[in-house]
Protein backbone atom coordinates (compact mmCIF):
# COMPACT_ATOMS: atom_id res chain seq x y z
CA UNK A 1 0.00 0.00 0.00
CA UNK A 2 1.30 3.44 -1.01
CA UNK A 3 0.45 6.75 0.68
CA UNK A 4 1.14 8.76 -1.94
CA UNK A 5 -1.52 11.33 -2.22
CA UNK A 6 -2.01 13.04 -5.86
CA UNK A 7 -3.96 16.22 -5.56
CA UNK A 8 -6.56 15.55 -7.86
CA UNK A 9 -7.35 12.14 -5.32
CA UNK A 10 -7.33 14.48 -2.34
CA UNK A 11 -9.48 16.67 -3.79
CA UNK A 12 -12.06 14.43 -4.87
CA UNK A 13 -12.25 12.41 -1.39
CA UNK A 14 -12.99 16.22 0.09
CA UNK A 15 -15.99 16.46 -2.42
CA UNK A 16 -19.09 16.27 -0.79
CA UNK A 17 -21.62 13.67 -1.85
CA UNK A 18 -23.68 15.77 -2.91
CA UNK A 19 -21.94 17.74 -4.96
CA UNK A 20 -21.59 17.61 -8.75
CA UNK A 21 -17.99 17.97 -9.12
CA UNK A 22 -18.34 21.52 -10.86
CA UNK A 23 -16.09 22.95 -8.01
CA UNK A 24 -14.34 19.56 -7.93
CA UNK A 25 -12.80 20.38 -11.60
CA UNK A 26 -12.17 24.19 -11.02
CA UNK A 27 -9.50 23.59 -8.45
CA UNK A 28 -8.38 20.88 -11.43
CA UNK A 29 -8.03 23.44 -13.20
CA UNK A 30 -6.38 25.43 -11.45
CA UNK A 31 -3.67 22.52 -10.53
CA UNK A 32 -3.51 21.94 -14.44
CA UNK A 33 -2.51 25.87 -14.86
CA UNK A 34 0.01 26.03 -11.70
CA UNK A 35 2.08 23.12 -13.80
CA UNK A 36 1.78 24.45 -16.78
CA UNK A 37 2.98 27.85 -15.30
CA UNK A 38 5.57 26.45 -13.22
CA UNK A 39 6.89 24.31 -16.48
CA UNK A 40 7.60 28.04 -18.23
CA UNK A 41 9.01 29.42 -14.58
CA UNK A 42 11.24 26.64 -14.51
CA UNK A 43 12.55 27.13 -18.45
CA UNK A 44 12.49 31.14 -18.07
CA UNK A 45 16.47 31.65 -18.64
CA UNK A 46 16.52 28.88 -21.25
CA UNK A 47 13.60 30.04 -23.25
CA UNK A 48 14.41 34.06 -22.85
CA UNK A 49 11.30 34.76 -21.24
CA UNK A 50 13.02 36.89 -18.77
CA UNK A 51 12.58 40.88 -19.29
CA UNK A 52 9.83 43.13 -19.49
CA UNK A 53 6.67 42.72 -22.29
CA UNK A 54 6.79 46.42 -22.34
CA UNK A 55 3.58 47.06 -21.42
CA UNK A 56 2.15 49.06 -17.64
CA UNK A 57 -0.38 47.10 -16.59
CA UNK A 58 -3.73 48.94 -14.85
CA UNK A 59 -1.52 49.51 -11.69
CA UNK A 60 1.12 51.57 -13.06
CA UNK A 61 3.85 48.62 -12.85
CA UNK A 62 5.71 47.21 -15.81
CA UNK A 63 4.37 44.17 -17.04
CA UNK A 64 7.42 40.97 -17.38
CA UNK A 65 6.62 38.24 -19.99
CA UNK A 66 5.83 35.66 -17.08
CA UNK A 67 3.02 37.70 -16.01
CA UNK A 68 0.79 38.18 -19.31
CA UNK A 69 1.67 33.99 -19.55
CA UNK A 70 0.78 33.41 -16.39
CA UNK A 71 -2.63 35.27 -16.70
CA UNK A 72 -3.30 34.30 -19.93
CA UNK A 73 -2.58 30.39 -19.33
CA UNK A 74 -4.96 30.48 -16.41
CA UNK A 75 -7.81 32.44 -18.62
CA UNK A 76 -7.49 30.06 -21.19
CA UNK A 77 -7.83 26.53 -19.20
CA UNK A 78 -10.83 28.08 -17.30
CA UNK A 79 -13.29 30.58 -19.71
CA UNK A 80 -14.50 27.51 -21.37
CA UNK A 81 -15.40 24.71 -19.15
CA UNK A 82 -18.57 25.75 -17.67
CA UNK A 83 -17.83 26.43 -14.09
CA UNK A 84 -16.77 30.04 -13.61
CA UNK A 85 -19.76 32.82 -14.68
CA UNK A 86 -17.07 35.83 -14.69
CA UNK A 87 -12.90 35.76 -13.71
CA UNK A 88 -10.54 38.93 -12.19
CA UNK A 89 -7.04 39.02 -12.56
CA UNK A 90 -4.61 41.84 -11.18
CA UNK A 91 -2.92 42.41 -14.54
CA UNK A 92 -6.61 43.17 -16.48
CA UNK A 93 -8.26 46.50 -16.25
CA UNK A 94 -11.76 45.03 -16.16
CA UNK A 95 -13.70 41.89 -15.46
CA UNK A 96 -13.32 38.72 -17.64
CA UNK A 97 -16.60 37.77 -19.15
CA UNK A 98 -17.06 34.54 -19.92
CA UNK A 99 -17.25 34.38 -23.94
CA UNK A 100 -20.71 34.28 -25.37
CA UNK A 101 -20.23 31.01 -26.75
CA UNK A 102 -19.52 29.20 -23.56
CA UNK A 103 -21.59 28.75 -20.98
CA UNK A 104 -21.91 30.31 -17.95
CA UNK A 105 -21.25 28.42 -14.40
CA UNK A 106 -21.80 29.60 -10.91
CA UNK A 107 -18.48 30.37 -9.55
CA UNK A 108 -16.34 33.22 -9.52
CA UNK A 109 -11.86 32.88 -10.02
CA UNK A 110 -10.03 36.12 -8.95
CA UNK A 111 -6.29 35.92 -8.94
CA UNK A 112 -2.80 37.27 -9.18
CA UNK A 113 -1.43 35.23 -11.63
CA UNK A 114 2.26 36.00 -10.83
CA UNK A 115 3.31 37.28 -7.63
CA UNK A 116 6.82 38.53 -6.97
CA UNK A 117 7.15 39.77 -10.37
CA UNK A 118 10.11 41.79 -9.35
CA UNK A 119 12.03 38.75 -8.36
CA UNK A 120 11.90 36.79 -11.83
CA UNK A 121 14.63 38.43 -13.15
CA UNK A 122 16.79 37.75 -10.01
CA UNK A 123 15.76 33.92 -9.82
CA UNK A 124 13.86 34.35 -6.66
CA UNK A 125 11.07 32.53 -5.99
CA UNK A 126 7.69 33.88 -7.49
CA UNK A 127 4.26 32.40 -6.43
CA UNK A 128 0.65 32.98 -7.73
CA UNK A 129 -2.62 33.30 -5.68
CA UNK A 130 -6.32 32.48 -6.90
CA UNK A 131 -9.87 33.05 -4.81
CA UNK A 132 -13.40 31.25 -5.68
CA UNK A 133 -16.60 32.83 -4.45
CA UNK A 134 -20.15 31.91 -5.53
CA UNK A 135 -22.28 33.88 -7.89
CA UNK A 136 -24.56 36.18 -5.56
CA UNK A 137 -27.23 36.03 -7.65
CA UNK A 138 -27.80 32.96 -10.37
CA UNK A 139 -30.07 34.84 -12.69
CA UNK A 140 -27.51 37.60 -12.71
CA UNK A 141 -24.15 35.83 -12.83
CA UNK A 142 -21.47 37.06 -14.64
CA UNK A 143 -21.59 41.11 -13.13
CA UNK A 144 -19.05 42.78 -11.15
CA UNK A 145 -20.69 42.25 -8.12
CA UNK A 146 -20.30 38.87 -8.09
CA UNK A 147 -16.48 39.84 -7.96
CA UNK A 148 -16.77 42.33 -5.32
CA UNK A 149 -17.60 40.25 -2.25
CA UNK A 150 -15.58 40.14 0.92
CA UNK A 151 -13.03 37.42 1.73
CA UNK A 152 -15.28 36.07 4.29
CA UNK A 153 -17.42 34.59 1.12
CA UNK A 154 -14.67 32.77 -0.34
CA UNK A 155 -15.65 29.01 -0.56
CA UNK A 156 -11.64 28.35 -1.80
CA UNK A 157 -8.52 30.22 -1.58
CA UNK A 158 -4.80 29.02 -2.43
CA UNK A 159 -1.46 29.75 -4.04
CA UNK A 160 1.38 28.47 -6.21
CA UNK A 161 4.40 29.03 -4.57
CA UNK A 162 7.26 28.07 -7.54
CA UNK A 163 10.52 27.97 -5.33
CA UNK A 164 13.04 25.68 -4.71
CA UNK A 165 9.68 23.09 -5.78
CA UNK A 166 6.69 23.83 -6.69
CA UNK A 167 3.80 24.21 -4.31
CA UNK A 168 -0.12 24.34 -4.45
CA UNK A 169 -1.86 24.95 -1.12
CA UNK A 170 -5.06 25.49 -0.83
CA UNK A 171 -8.01 25.52 1.58
CA UNK A 172 -11.80 24.87 0.89
CA UNK A 173 -12.63 26.35 4.66
CA UNK A 174 -11.71 22.74 6.15
CA UNK A 175 -8.24 22.85 7.05
CA UNK A 176 -4.96 24.29 4.54
CA UNK A 177 -3.41 21.76 2.89
CA UNK A 178 -0.17 21.47 0.82
CA UNK A 179 1.09 19.73 -2.37
CA UNK A 180 4.29 19.52 -4.30
CA UNK A 181 5.02 18.98 -7.76
CA UNK A 182 7.12 15.67 -8.62
CA UNK A 183 8.57 16.79 -11.84
CA UNK A 184 8.63 13.23 -13.07
CA UNK A 185 5.28 12.18 -12.31
CA UNK A 186 3.84 15.40 -13.16
CA UNK A 187 1.64 15.25 -9.78
CA UNK A 188 0.76 17.70 -7.28
CA UNK A 189 1.57 15.09 -3.90
CA UNK A 190 0.12 15.84 -0.76
CA UNK A 191 2.83 16.86 1.31
CA UNK A 192 2.08 19.50 3.78
CA UNK A 193 -1.71 17.78 4.96
CA UNK A 194 -3.71 20.27 7.61
CA UNK A 195 -1.38 22.80 7.82
CA UNK A 196 -0.91 25.21 11.37
CA UNK A 197 0.43 28.26 12.29
CA UNK A 198 3.52 27.53 14.89
CA UNK A 199 2.06 29.16 18.25
CA UNK A 200 5.93 30.48 18.69
CA UNK A 201 6.66 33.07 15.78
CA UNK A 202 9.92 33.05 14.45
CA UNK A 203 10.07 35.94 11.90
CA UNK A 204 8.41 39.49 11.46
CA UNK A 205 8.17 40.60 7.91
CA UNK A 206 8.01 43.99 5.88
CA UNK A 207 10.04 46.60 3.83
CA UNK A 208 12.11 48.29 5.98
CA UNK A 209 13.09 50.77 3.16
CA UNK A 210 9.88 52.45 4.00
CA UNK A 211 9.82 53.10 7.89
CA UNK A 212 10.11 56.62 7.29
CA UNK A 213 6.73 56.55 4.89
CA UNK A 214 4.98 54.92 8.37
CA UNK A 215 2.82 56.78 10.35
CA UNK A 216 4.02 56.64 14.05
CA UNK A 217 2.01 54.01 15.32
CA UNK A 218 3.10 51.82 12.70
CA UNK A 219 6.67 52.78 13.76
CA UNK A 220 6.22 52.07 17.01
CA UNK A 221 5.20 49.03 16.02
CA UNK A 222 8.09 47.89 14.22
CA UNK A 223 10.09 49.40 16.95
CA UNK A 224 8.10 47.10 19.27
CA UNK A 225 9.06 43.77 17.41
CA UNK A 226 12.18 44.53 16.80
CA UNK A 227 12.36 44.31 21.39
CA UNK A 228 12.86 48.16 21.38
CA UNK A 229 12.32 49.88 24.48
CA UNK A 230 11.68 47.07 27.25
CA UNK A 231 8.80 45.35 24.85
CA UNK A 232 7.50 41.95 25.31
CA UNK A 233 7.24 40.98 21.80
CA UNK A 234 8.78 37.73 21.50
CA UNK A 235 12.58 37.29 20.24
CA UNK A 236 12.10 36.58 16.34
CA UNK A 237 14.35 37.20 13.55
CA UNK A 238 13.52 39.42 10.05
CA UNK A 239 12.69 37.73 6.80
CA UNK A 240 11.53 39.70 3.56
CA UNK A 241 11.87 38.21 0.16
CA UNK A 242 9.29 40.74 -1.36
CA UNK A 243 6.97 38.34 -2.96
CA UNK A 244 4.08 38.15 -0.76
CA UNK A 245 3.86 34.45 -1.48
CA UNK A 246 6.81 33.44 -0.74
CA UNK A 247 6.93 35.14 2.61
CA UNK A 248 3.94 34.06 3.36
CA UNK A 249 4.58 31.03 2.85
CA UNK A 250 7.64 30.83 5.20
CA UNK A 251 5.53 32.75 7.70
CA UNK A 252 2.98 29.80 7.81
CA UNK A 253 5.54 27.15 8.56
CA UNK A 254 7.23 29.30 11.06
CA UNK A 255 5.01 31.37 12.54
CA UNK A 256 5.27 35.48 12.29
CA UNK A 257 3.54 38.70 11.04
CA UNK A 258 3.87 40.07 7.53
CA UNK A 259 2.88 43.25 6.81
CA UNK A 260 3.00 45.94 4.37
CA UNK A 261 1.23 49.20 5.87
CA UNK A 262 0.08 52.23 4.65
CA UNK A 263 2.83 55.18 3.66
CA UNK A 264 2.87 58.78 3.16
CA UNK A 265 2.87 58.37 -0.44
CA UNK A 266 0.34 54.59 -0.64
CA UNK A 267 -2.17 55.54 1.80
CA UNK A 268 -3.52 52.51 1.08
CA UNK A 269 -0.27 50.24 1.12
CA UNK A 270 0.18 48.20 -1.67
CA UNK A 271 -1.37 45.01 -1.48
CA UNK A 272 -4.33 44.09 -2.96
CA UNK A 273 -7.58 43.60 -1.78
CA UNK A 274 -9.14 40.62 -3.93
CA UNK A 275 -6.23 39.32 -5.57
CA UNK A 276 -3.92 38.97 -2.42
CA UNK A 277 -4.91 40.10 0.79
CA UNK A 278 -8.50 38.78 0.45
CA UNK A 279 -7.40 34.88 0.07
CA UNK A 280 -4.45 35.13 1.98
CA UNK A 281 -6.16 36.27 4.82
CA UNK A 282 -8.69 33.18 4.43
CA UNK A 283 -5.79 31.00 4.27
CA UNK A 284 -4.10 32.38 7.74
CA UNK A 285 -7.28 32.15 9.31
CA UNK A 286 -7.79 28.39 8.38
CA UNK A 287 -4.30 27.46 9.44
CA UNK A 288 -4.83 29.29 12.98
CA UNK A 289 -3.89 33.27 12.72
CA UNK A 290 -5.42 36.25 11.53
CA UNK A 291 -4.84 39.30 9.01
CA UNK A 292 -5.91 42.86 9.25
CA UNK A 293 -5.68 46.10 7.25
CA UNK A 294 -4.89 47.27 11.32
CA UNK A 295 -8.13 48.22 11.91
CA UNK A 296 -10.71 45.08 11.37
CA UNK A 297 -10.25 41.35 10.15
CA UNK A 298 -9.56 41.44 6.03
CA UNK A 299 -12.09 39.44 5.99
CA UNK A 300 -14.33 41.87 6.90
CA UNK A 301 -13.80 44.43 4.04
CA UNK A 302 -16.31 45.02 1.55
CA UNK A 303 -14.56 45.62 -1.53
CA UNK A 304 -15.70 48.83 -3.57
CA UNK A 305 -13.00 48.45 -6.55
CA UNK A 306 -11.69 45.81 -8.78
CA UNK A 307 -8.12 47.16 -7.89
CA UNK A 308 -8.79 48.51 -4.45
CA UNK A 309 -5.14 48.23 -2.15
CA UNK A 310 -4.98 47.91 1.22
CA UNK A 311 -2.76 47.81 4.61
CA UNK A 312 -2.46 44.49 5.25
CA UNK A 313 -1.13 42.53 8.65
CA UNK A 314 -1.15 38.73 8.71
CA UNK A 315 0.43 35.74 11.20
CA UNK A 316 -0.24 34.91 14.62
CA UNK A 317 -3.22 36.61 15.71
CA UNK A 318 -1.14 37.83 18.55
CA UNK A 319 1.29 39.40 16.68
CA UNK A 320 -1.64 41.24 14.56
CA UNK A 321 -3.68 42.28 17.48
CA UNK A 322 -0.67 44.12 18.55
CA UNK A 323 -0.45 45.94 15.13
CA UNK A 324 -4.22 47.13 15.65
CA UNK A 325 -3.72 47.97 19.36
CA UNK A 326 -0.62 50.55 17.94
CA UNK A 327 -2.90 51.59 15.03
CA UNK A 328 -5.78 52.61 17.68
CA UNK A 329 -2.36 55.75 18.67
CA UNK A 330 -2.04 57.15 15.23
P1 LIG B 1 3.06 41.67 -7.87
O1 LIG B 1 4.34 41.11 -8.40
O2 LIG B 1 1.91 40.74 -8.04
O3 LIG B 1 2.79 43.05 -8.38
O4 LIG B 1 3.18 41.79 -6.28
C1 LIG B 1 4.31 42.41 -5.74
C2 LIG B 1 4.07 42.68 -4.32
C3 LIG B 1 4.19 41.49 -3.38
O5 LIG B 1 4.52 40.28 -3.95
C4 LIG B 1 5.28 41.91 -2.44
O6 LIG B 1 4.91 41.58 -1.13
C5 LIG B 1 5.42 43.38 -2.63
O7 LIG B 1 5.00 43.63 -3.92
C6 LIG B 1 6.81 43.88 -2.43
O8 LIG B 1 6.79 45.26 -2.56
P2 LIG B 1 8.06 46.15 -2.15
O9 LIG B 1 9.09 45.92 -3.20
O10 LIG B 1 7.52 47.56 -2.15
O11 LIG B 1 8.52 45.72 -0.77
MN1 LIG C 1 1.17 40.13 -6.17
MN1 LIG D 1 1.07 40.04 -9.89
Amino acid sequence: MTKIQTIERFIFDQQPETAHGEFTNLLYDIALAAKLIAHKTNRAGLLDILGRAGDVNIQGEEQQKLDVFADEMIVHICDHTGRLCVMASEEREEIIHIPKKYKKGSYVLVFDPLDGSSNIDVNVSIGAVFGIYRCIDWNLRGRIEDVLQPARNLVAAGYVLFGSSTMMVYSTGNGVHGFTLDLELGEFLLSHPDMHLPEMPAYYSVNWAYYDQWSPGIQAYADWLQGRGGSDAPTMSARYIGSLVSDFHRNLLRGGVFFYPAEVSKPSGKIRLLYEAGPLAFLMEQAGGYASDGRQSILDIEPTELHQRTPFFIGNRTLVEKAEFFRQQD
